[in-house]
């Protein structure tokens, strides 16, 4: 989670303005140390009696050390503001890539209206071409924060956000919610896969189809079919279920739980046997399955690749 090695153009932005501060500040500290080094050993104590000359209201310095720091704070407002503006900027350039960013508790649902797919917790995006996050909140506030690839945008119920930038090398970027959100707050985290053009293609393509599940797993598919999962999940063509995390290609993802665990199938039969146990206050209950059938199920969810 570096915020000092910047792989967008709004990354390198936000660290250009992280460096303006950064040299200002280290020469108002060099400027008031000098002074204060300098008074310490002019006025000290040489052992003249009485007190030393005492000076009330001086109107040049009074008027100098209120437009000193209004200098200093316009020097740092006017690039932040600018850059600001130039992440939520309304426009969409042509070949924009739109990514639906849904913060919830305590998961992340990334949907590519014009991709028609959906997944969650990694959000893949092709290096070198825009893309625009618009970021909802149907629960209460989060923060999108992907350090690398740009600043914390908060994600608030009722007041759609924006923020656009440009990958710039390929690569797998961790992220985190930046906003206090509840109990699990520190067990929403993300990744976001930054792809080359060719991996980006073969990644859509695979996520468009629907995974195909051999025999061996038909126990699982149907122990799904009839519980609560359907009610909650989507698995393209199975359930449509809205409120937890769509599963179509649940096996292609690396880590489980919004980014707690590997995705293995110890992992994911623990996470259905006893939620709760991984993630604190999560939504999900235990659905009372078996460990036999819990393993059943995380076997059929892993062939959804
Ligand atoms: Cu979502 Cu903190």
């Amino acid at each position: 989670m570096s915020t000092i090695t910047a792989r967008s153009d709004v990354g390198r932005a936000v660290n250009e303005v992280y460096a303006l501060i950064t040299w200002v500040c280290a020469v108002i500290l060099i400027v008031v140390f000098a002074a204060l080094l300098a008074a310490i050993i002019r006025f000290r104590d040489r052992g003249q009696p009485g007190l030393p000359r005492q000076i009330r209201g001086h109107s040049l310095l009074e008027i100098g050390w209120t437009i000193a720091p209004a200098l200093v704070l316009l020097m740092i407002v006017i690039p932040t503001i600018q850059i600001i503006f130039r992440t939520q900027s309304g426009a969409r350039p042509a070949d924009a890539l739109e990514v639906t960013v849904r913060g919830r508790q305590w998961w992340w649902e990334f949907e590519y209206p014009g991709l028609k797919i959906a997944t969650a917790n990694e959000l893949h995006l092709p290096v070198g071409r825009t893309a625009v996050l618009d970021l909802e909140g149907p629960d209460v506030i989060h923060s999108f924060w992907v350090p690398q690839l740009g600043g914390k945008r908060d994600v608030v119920p009722g007041r759609p956000n924006r923020l656009t930038f440009t990958p710039d090398t390929p690569g797998e970027y961790p992220g985190q919610c930046a906003e206090f959100c509840g109990i699990s707050h520190a067990n929403m985290r993300m990744v976001a896969v930054v792809h080359t053009e060719e991996t980006w293609q073969a990644w859509v393509t695979a996520q468009q189809a629907v995974a195909a599940v051999a025999g061996e797993v038909a126990e699982g598919a149907a122990i799904y079919a009839r519980s609560a999962c359907v009610g909650c999940h989507a698995i393209r063509g199975v359930s449509a279920g809205l409120i937890g995390p769509d599963l179509t290609h649940v096996g292609s993802r690396k880590s489980l739980a919004a980014g707690i665990l590997p995705n293995t199938l110890e992992n994911l039969t623990a996470w259905i046997l006893d939620p709760a146990a991984i993630k604190p206050g999560v939504k999900m209950p235990a659905l009372g399955l078996s460990e036999r059938e819990a393993r059943a199920v995380a076997a059929y969810l892993l062939r959804l690749k």
